[in-house]
């Protein structure tokens, strides 16, 4: 495949933020003091206070938007507190699949008939089924098909090739959404993890590149995925649970049924690989990293998105050429280098070339080369 060709176009991108916002400094008070009382209680077994300043350097993140405030600030409780929906009624993930989508409907002036099939690609799932996607289909009232897939931080870029590959089997265009509660996978109780994601949606809609991309449209050129086994970001929680007597367990505050991970290790390996990926994806395309326009990454760790950017560019990237979000949203999974690419793909010239790419656990990794419309 060479740059000349695209195949396939993102017509459009969606975003929903939630409407509460928590300040690494509210996240810490809460985590101290509940740190203070367990000491107190388990002085044989003291853990380390959190400190907002170390959040800020070893990640870059200073808050994280969440659909529910108080039940995570709680030290009683240290979770967000999410209402129970009857089957009835649209359920959590898809409403906020709905709202995104519709955004992206909008901004591409794109009604239900003009989509073939729905994409939910994220981290975790609400429930094991009905899909999420289908539900997501018919609240949008769009004939055809929807599934389901979870590919961790690296979900968005296994679904815009996924996308990419319907359009071939006759879709006429795609909608992949991105519904991320992350807030419900992080242990609040792990002072290596507790300040790490947030919640949001994103959603991309995915077409043919006919004819010539309107300003704001960006042609896809090629995608490359990649996975390497690794237990080094992992969490147990699985409908096995209740068959082999492991069902979460909330007094234990180490509990492996929650996000966990070893960050050293991860950015470690993470940033060689993604960084050879995406420089092997470029040359494969015959594009020079060094006239790269734009990197829209995987929003995780800002000292992990400066070595990429880097090694990709062979120098310091601007903010401008790798805008970052996670400041404002922290790590979003599948759906940040989505926020970023969303709120910062203006400024491009016509025929400007940029990579989109997410990574995270599995390990799994995607690029996705475009080309500014
Ligand atoms: N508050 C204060 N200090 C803390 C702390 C906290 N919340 N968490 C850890 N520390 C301390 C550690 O105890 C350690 O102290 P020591 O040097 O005295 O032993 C020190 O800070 C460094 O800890 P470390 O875990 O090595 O930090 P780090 O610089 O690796 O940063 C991450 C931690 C998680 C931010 C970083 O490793 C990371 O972002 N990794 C990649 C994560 C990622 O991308 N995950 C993808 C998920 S999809």
């Amino acid at each position: 495949m060479t740059a000349d060709a695209p195949i396939a176009r993102i017509l459009s991108t969606g975003l929903y933020t939630p409407p509460h916002s928590i300040s690494n400094e509210e996240l810490v008070t809460t985590y101290n003091a509940w740190v203070e009382r367990w000491n107190a209680e388990n002085p044989d077994r003291p853990k380390e206070p959190s400190s907002p300043g170390f959040i800020e350097k070893a990640s870059g993140i200073k808050a994280r938007y969440v659909l529910e405030k108080d039940g995570i600030l709680d030290i009683d409780r240290m979770r967000p507190k999410l209402p129970v929906r009857g089957n009835d009624e649209l359920s959590i993930m898809a409403e906020m699949g709905v709202l995104a989508a519709r955004d992206a409907m909008k901004r591409a002036d794109l009604g239900p008939d003009d989509i073939d099939a729905v994409l939910c690609a994220a981290s975790n799932m609400q429930r094991q089924y009905p899909a999420m996607a289908v539900e997501i289909q018919n609240a949008l009232d769009i004939d055809g098909y929807g599934f389901d897939m979870n590919v961790a931080c690296a979900s968005a870029a296994f679904g815009i090739q996924t996308a990419v590959g319907l359009l071939s089997t006759g879709a006429r265009r795609v909608l992949m959404v991105n519904p991320e509660i992350c807030s419900a996978h992080i242990n609040f109780r792990d002072r290596d993890g507790h300040f790490i994601f947030g919640d949001v949606c994103t959603a991309v809609i995915i077409g043919p590149a006919e004819g010539e991309p309107a300003p704001g449209q960006f042609d896809i050129l090629d995608t490359r995925l990649k996975t390497v086994m690794s237990n080094n970001i992992r969490n147990n929680m699985g409908f096995l649970d209740p068959a082999t007597d492991t069902v979460i367990d909330w007094d234990d505050p180490d509990t492996d049924k929650l996000f966990k991970q070893n960050g050293r290790s991860v950015f470690k390996e993470v940033v060689p690989m993604v960084a050879e990926m995406i420089s092997t994806h470029l040359a494969d395309n015959q594009i020079p990293g060094d006239s790269l326009k734009r990197m829209w990454l995987h929003q995780a760790n800002l000292n992990m998105n400066e070595l990429i950017a880097k090694k990709v560019l062979g120098r310091e990237a601007t903010r401008e050429e790798s805008p970052v979000v996670l400041d404002d949203y922290a790590n979003t999974s599948s759906a940040g280098s989505i926020i970023a690419f969303h709120k910062h793909h203006d400024g491009l010239a016509k025929g400007d070339i940029g990579v989109i790419s997410g990574f995270g656990a599995g390990y799994s990794a995607g690029s996705v080369i475009v080309r500014a419309g």
